[in-house]
């Protein structure tokens, strides 16, 4: 492949994504999912902003530590402080960047109170720094599609003076179209000196929901990174999603003829780990990666599938890592079939966690006769209890037509056993508000959602349940054949997520803001 035909991908979920409301990661989690970003044959891994907290200083660094082939990049803002902090996370990697950003637009320029040329020796002296720092730096004029041209230009020539090898254009606010985002990048080829010395990259917000199209229209123009999050996790409505450009340019490369190394067949796997860890689930109909994705429903289509699989399907199952489901194990299975089932589905286990996982599979195939892939892979997204601070450990309810609704429940809170009565307007009501009663706390329920996994009235139920307390934001799933049980547990596990984030804020780790640059 030649140097012009390749696009670079550029994956942020672990710091653009995880900044979405709710989808904080621990520690262990980012470093297994930055393994498999490696893996996957990602260029280059933006595995935090070490400034915000010394959580996030940790994971950069032993991200860094971990990397086999990735560059390994952190974000700063426009300050020594930043850049420094920065590098010491990112220079263990053997590919060490430092990505380093200002906004640029007029609403963004008034945050810091920086006229224009304050802003522009700004840029000179940070871009400077961070590149007596490092041999590879990226800097983004943040909010760019709302900059005005000529100021654009005048930041760009700037940073790539001052040694920036990469200029990231973000569409910061998901504003900009296709035709738009390529001219853009167009425009800034043509008119900043030294523009075909670097790389332009793009970064697309999905707040009008054509993050992917803008993205591929900015390679189309010459942009030669692109920066993505899987699943299209992140602020608001995400980024553009990892999944959607590789599958895009590998299946219209007749149109779009530029190559990704991306290895496609571990797409699948990566999307449910991230959806595990975030607590973020794919929505059925995500493009690539959703349920229903390959999912063939009407009558029409499933006689087209059987004598042509490619009338209604334009890329295959197997290309994105997805196995043929069928009935896989059941009540007589074994560790040996469970650990292999698990392994063919993306998830590799120590003997520790076989164990917890294979009492958990014992339960359900107890209760369901047949267990199949989505069964197995929604009990993987059913969280760790062992490192909970809470836990259910008996509920019974009782409702029924005219009748009282009330749930007898006992928690563990920290190794201590509490129990109560509660009642409600329906059983989940009812046991919502013992847990309530057991572990008091201000959290306001802002999403409750219960789906089917399989086919059935045996099938297990997932819940996803999403908390807010004081502008922290938890979101917890569960999977159980029992929808109460489900959601009791959902609710546990969002309240388990929120006890960190509080943890998390409480220490010496304060918030920081992106307008913060001095
Ligand atoms: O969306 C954005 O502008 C960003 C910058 C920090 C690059 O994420
Ligand atoms: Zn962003």
């Amino acid at each position: 492949m030649s140097e012009q035909d390749k696009v670079f991908i550029f994956d942020t979920t672990l710091r653009d994504g995880e900044q979405s409301p709710g989808a904080t990661m621990s520690h262990a989690e980012k470093l297994e999912i930055a393994g498999l970003l490696d893996e996957m044959g990602v260029d280059i891994i933006e595995a935090g902003f070490p400034i915000a907290s010394e959580g996030d200083f940790a994971a950069v660094k032993a991200i860094s530590e971990q990397a086999k082939n990735s560059v390994i990049c952190g974000l700063a803002r426009a300050n020594f402080k930043d850049i420094d902090r920065c590098w010491e996370a990112v220079k263990h990697a053997k590919r060490p960047r430092i990505h380093t950003f200002i906004g640029t637009s007029p609403l963004h320029r008034a945050i810091p109170n920086l006229n224009m040329d304050e802003m522009a020796d700004r840029i000179h002296e940070t871009v400077t720094h961070a590149r007596n720092l490092c041999d590879n730096v990226q800097w983004s004029p943040m909010d760019a599609t709302r900059t005005e041209e000529d100021y654009l230009c005048r930041t760009v020539e700037i940073a790539i003076k001052a040694g920036a090898t990469t200029i990231n254009i973000p569409d910061t606010v998901g504003y900009t179209a296709p035709r738009e985002s390529a001219a853009l990048i167009q425009m800034l080829l043509e008119r900043v000196p030294g523009a075909d010395e670097i790389i332009f990259a793009t970064h697309c917000h999905n707040d009008l929901g054509m993050a992917t199209a803008n993205s591929l229209a900015a390679v189309e123009a010459g942009a030669r990174q692109i920066e993505c999050t899987i699943n299209g996790l992140g602020e608001r409505a995400g980024n553009t999603a990892l999944e959607e450009v590789v599958m895009a340019l590998k299946v219209r490369n007749d149109i779009m003829p530029y190559q990704t190394g991306i290895d496609s067949t571990k797409l699948m796997n990566i999307s449910r780990r991230v959806a595990s860890v975030s607590g973020f689930a794919v929505q059925f109909n995500k493009a690539i990666v959703g349920k229903n994705a390959f999912a063939h429903e009407s009558g029409i289509h499933q006689d087209g599938m059987l004598k042509n699989a490619e009338t209604f399907e334009i890329m295959r199952p197997e290309d994105v890592g997805l196995q043929a489901t069928n009935i896989v194990l059941g009540k007589h299975s074994g560790r040996a079939a469970l650990r292999s089932k698990l392994a063919e589905l993306g998830y590799e286990l120590g003997d520790n966690q076989l164990k917890d996982v294979f009492v958990r599979f014992k339960t359900l195939a107890d209760q369901k006769k047949e267990v199949y892939d989505d069964d197995l892979i929604a009990l993987m997204q059913s969280g760790d209890a062992e490192a909970d601070h809470i836990r259910l450990t008996a509920l019974k309810v009782s409702c029924g037509m005219g009748l009282e609704k009330s749930a007898e429940m006992t928690l563990e809170i920290d190794g201590k056993e509490s129990s109560v009565r509660a009642t409600g307007d329906g059983p989940v009501d009812a046991a919502f508000n013992a847990v309530k009663a057991l572990f008091p706390h201000q959290a306001r329920l802002q999403v409750y959602q219960v789906a089917a996994v399989t086919e059935g009235t045996d099938a297990q139920a997932t819940v996803s349940v999403r908390l807010e307390e004081d502008g922290k934001i938890a979101t917890g799933q569960s999977a159980d054949v029992d929808t109460v049980v489900a959601s009791v547990k959902a609710y546990v596990d969002a309240l388990n997520r929120l006890v960190v984030r509080r943890e998390k804020s409480g220490g010496d780790t304060p918030e920081v803001s992106y307008k913060d640059v001095s």
